[in-house]
């Protein structure tokens, strides 16, 4: 049984107010239609079709290779969307699931339990609904006495007593293929000039086939994203799902309300995530890592054993036992080996810090390579721009660099070497040597003209 997934995402999403496509805003780190590709293809184990309108190109780059897509040029209503992949899918699946874009919340579980439902459903389709005592502006189910279902109205259109039921679309159907595709072109426009998809209820009734709803078991799994309050709404649902599932898989939370954990990031067991902590975007933490309160973490990987106070750290990779912070700056390619340690009020970018080495106190790392062992005095900067181009610091294993050292690179600084507090290098430094003041020279050298004078 072929099973093929039309997902509707061609409405502009005015009540957002954006100037952002509506299925583009990003929902814990990834954009909405994101949720609605990955949930089809779990499901069909096929690429959805995605009907695409309003920023079609900027949804499509999104999705790239994940999906098919159909160009809805003008957004005449969900019956006329799903009739823009009838091109493509006439014919060639058994069952068509549609949903709606906007729904990230809805599982996979649920969309599998909907086609199933349809599998032993005689008639033309199954949809799910939702009781709920707010009826959030969706269509209401209507039953005739004995229970079947006979049509969904708008709310635009309803009645004072239609109004009233609690019974809701929630926007997911599955249709048998060689039904839809011909009751599509029987929908007539409403009286607000779209197409309905909803009126196909009243169409398969009127035709003598039945139509199944299921009810949904959590409600939240129906809400719509339509405004940014709901936005901010799904976001949190979000949140309490992500953080039940990782405190479940043993990463213990001080305050999950205040704990934000995107959906591409992953825990280790036994690390401890203290409040105001956002991980976001690919990052991968270790086991038994101590991170927070108040730290953002991007695109970074950490080992285990590490602890990372009150920082910010983007596109790094830190193995174990380091420690960092609190109030430390990594950039983009900072690498901290095992057992580093920075401390406060630093920043490190595109540079190695060997293992052990330590850089306890106000630095800028720039563009360097750091041996083992290696102590940064407090207040060091490696000077690595000089204003056209970027230069490359080396500092050797088990040097040590004195209290507000400037390093204008380019410059190698030997194994062992050691520069004096204040001192500017300028010059390379050999090994075992000690180079002080400004510009800074070795220091038996300047032992001996100090004599001579
Ligand atoms: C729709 C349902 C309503 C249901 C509610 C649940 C219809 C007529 N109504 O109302 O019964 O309770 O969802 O959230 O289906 N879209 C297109 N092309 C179009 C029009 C819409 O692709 O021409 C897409 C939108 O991008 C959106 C989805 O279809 O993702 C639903 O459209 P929307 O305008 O949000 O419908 P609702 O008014 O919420
Ligand atoms: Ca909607």
């Amino acid at each position: 049984m072929k099973i093929v997934a039309v997902i509707l995402a061609a409405g502009q999403g005015t009540r957002m107010r954006s100037d952002l496509p509506k299925v583009l805003h990003p929902l814990a780190g990834r954009p909405l239609i994101r949720y609605a590709v990955d949930a089809a293809t779990a499901v069909t184990g096929e690429k959805p079709v995605v009907v695409i309108g309003h920023g079609a190109e900027a949804v499509q780059q999104t999705i790239g290779e994940d999906a098919h897509f159909v160009v809805q040029a003008q957004q005449l209503g969900t019956a006329h969307a799903v009739r823009s992949a009838e091109a493509l899918l006439a014919g060639k699946a058994d069952l068509v699931l549609v949903f709606y874009a906007d729904m990230p919340l809805l599982t996979v579980e649920t969309l599998q339990q909907l086609i199933e439902i349809q599998h032993k459903n005689a008639g033309a389709f199954t949809m799910l609904t939702v009781v709920l005592p707010d009826s959030h502006g969706f269509g209401r189910v209507l039953r005739n006495p004995a229970g079947s279902v006979q049509a969904i109205v708008e709310e635009a259109q309803a009645t004072p007593e239609q109004l009233a039921v609690k019974e809701l679309n929630v926007g997911a159907y599955c249709f048998r293929g060689e039904w839809l595709w011909d009751a599509l072109r029987k929908i007539q426009v409403s009286p607000k000039g779209e197409y309905y998809l909803t009126d196909a209820v009243a169409l398969a009734v009127q035709s003598g086939s039945m139509v199944q709803a299921a009810p949904l078991a959590d409600a939240d799994e129906a809400i719509g994203i339509n405004t940014r309050v709901h936005l901010a709404e799904v976001e949190e649902i979000m949140r309490r799902r992500t953080n039940m599932r990782w405190m479940l898989a043993g990463v213990t939370m001080i305050n999950p309300a205040q704990t934000y954990i995107e959906a591409d990031v992953t825990l280790g067991k036994d690390t401890v995530l203290w409040p105001n902590t956002y991980l976001r975007g690919k990052t991968v933490i270790g086991e038994n890592c101590q991170v927070g309160p108040n730290t953002v973490i991007e695109n970074s990987a950490i080992g285990s054993h590490c602890t990372i106070t009150a920082s910010f750290l983007e596109g790094a990779l830190v193995e174990d036992h380091v420690d960092i912070g609190p109030l430390a700056r990594l950039r983009k390619g900072a690498h901290l080996a095992e057992r580093a340690h920075m401390g406060n009020f630093g920043e490190i970018k595109n540079s190695y810090l060997g293992p052990g080495a330590k850089m306890g106190h106000f630095s800028y790392i720039g563009d360097a390579q750091i041996g083992a062992e290696v102590n940064i005095g407090a207040g060091t900067i490696t000077c690595n721009y000089d204003g056209k181009k970027k230069h490359k610091t080396e500092i050797g294993a088990h040097a040590f660099i004195g209290s507000d050292t400037m390093l204008v690179a380019p410059i190698h600084i030997g194994e062992n070497a050691k520069t004096g507090a204040g001192s500017v290098v300028t010059h390379d430094v050999p090994d075992g040597e000690v180079v002080v003041g400004v510009p800074a020279r070795l220091l038996q050298k300047k032992k001996e003209e100090d004599e001579g004078t």
